[in-house]
């Protein structure tokens, strides 16, 4: 059976273009639940484990220097089905093929700067969220 929880962060580009309020009303219509919220920076030894499972990828770095350059929003996100049901929400990770409506064909710039990130999976989702919030900053 699908998790009920995913993890989300509003990436640099989106905090600096002042899409926090916009992106949090399309995730809150959609019928997600915020159960957990902080605005925070990322430091690079931070961001580098964050993303690790990348680290043999050519845009590794890239993408670690860009989600340090700026604060982000993480996030947890409760409803059905919520890890599938997110990604669809936010649309494919190069906003030129993400489908209309969603949040990166909205915001994104581009495939580093794709406005949110959304976990790939329930395990991951788990990882992720205990990755930025402890116990008792989760609501219940
Ligand atoms: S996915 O969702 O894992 O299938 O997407 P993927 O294309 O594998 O990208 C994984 C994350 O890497 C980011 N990305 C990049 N960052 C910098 N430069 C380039 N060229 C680039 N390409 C992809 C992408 O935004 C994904 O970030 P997250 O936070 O996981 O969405």
């Amino acid at each position: 059976m699908a998790g009920n929880r995913t993890f989300t962060m509003i990436k640099p580009d989106a905090v600096e273009s002042n899409n926090i309020g916009n992106i949090l009303q399309m995730i809150t219509d959609a019928g997600f639940t915020i159960k957990a919220m902080k605005l925070r920076r990322l430091s690079e030894d931070q961001a580098k484990k964050f993303y690790e499972v990348h680290a043999e990828r050519p845009f590794y770095m890239e993408l670690v220097e860009y989600m340090t350059s700026g604060p982000i929003v993480a996030a947890i996100l409760e409803k059905d089905n919520a890890v599938a049901d997110f990604r669809a929400l936010i649309g494919a990770t190069d906003p030129a093929e993400a489908a209309e409506g969603t949040i990166r064909a909205k915001y994104a710039e581009s495939k580093a700067k794709n406005a949110v990130h959304g976990s790939d999976s329930d395990e991951n989702a788990a990882i992720e969220c205990a990755f930025h919030f402890a116990d008792e900053e989760i609501v219940g």
